[in-house]
């Protein structure tokens, strides 16, 4: 088994002419899911990382495992009107819409080291605003974090061009 090979493609979805990379499928493989969770976490294991911040929503599954490994503090990225509490917002574009997110102003305390998780980045409009939303409110954003990686969009290089390294475990051309 590979991450490569648990996870599905469905062309043509959410739009004509996007080949949506399916996660579901390596989530619901329990060897797969440990060691997507495992892999994301390997650099990190040792190091103080205060907090992991998870896109929503792929992101909260994956992010929340690998909080709980590192021990560390859970941040929700959340699409706009979901927090209760002030929040801070970016509006973003990504490969097939536009959207706006938000995060709680109090989310993190300045100075903390926090690492930011999703699935996939492809042209990396939802990372960059997560980025964004993170430094404003005061973190140190010290990594991005992808299961997935489609080179040919673009995001890894915008999150590298922001000073924030990126890793990915599988890339699909
Ligand atoms: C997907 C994916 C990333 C984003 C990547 O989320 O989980 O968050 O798109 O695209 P980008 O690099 O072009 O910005 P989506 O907005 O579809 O939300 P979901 O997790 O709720 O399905
Ligand atoms: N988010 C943005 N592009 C995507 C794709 N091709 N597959 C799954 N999620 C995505």
């Amino acid at each position: 088994m590979t991450l490569a090979s648990s996870i599905r493609t469905i062309p043509d979805y959410p739009k004509p002419g996007i080949m949506f990379r399916d996660i579901t499928t390596l989530l619901g493989d329990a060897r797969a899911f440990r060691r997507a969770v495992d892999e994301l976490v390997q650099p990190w294991a040792g190091t103080k990382i205060d907090k992991v911040a998870g896109m929503e929503a792929r992101g909260f599954i994956l992010g929340g495992a690998v909080a709980h490994q590192l021990s560390a503090g859970f941040v929700p990225v959340r699409k706009k009107g979901k927090l209760p509490h002030t929040t801070v917002s970016i509006a973003y574009s990504l490969e097939y819409g536009v959207d706006e997110m938000e995060v709680h102003e109090d989310a993190v305390v300045k100075g903390e080291r926090v690492i930011l998780v999703d699935d996939l980045i492809a042209t990396g409009g939802t990372a960059e605003g997560a980025v964004k939303l993170l430094q404003k409110i005061g973190a140190e954003v010290i990594a991005a974090c992808f299961v997935i990686d489609l080179p040919e969009l673009g995001g890894a290089k915008k999150i590298e061009a922001l000073g924030v390294p990126v890793r990915r475990l599988v890339t699909f051309e």
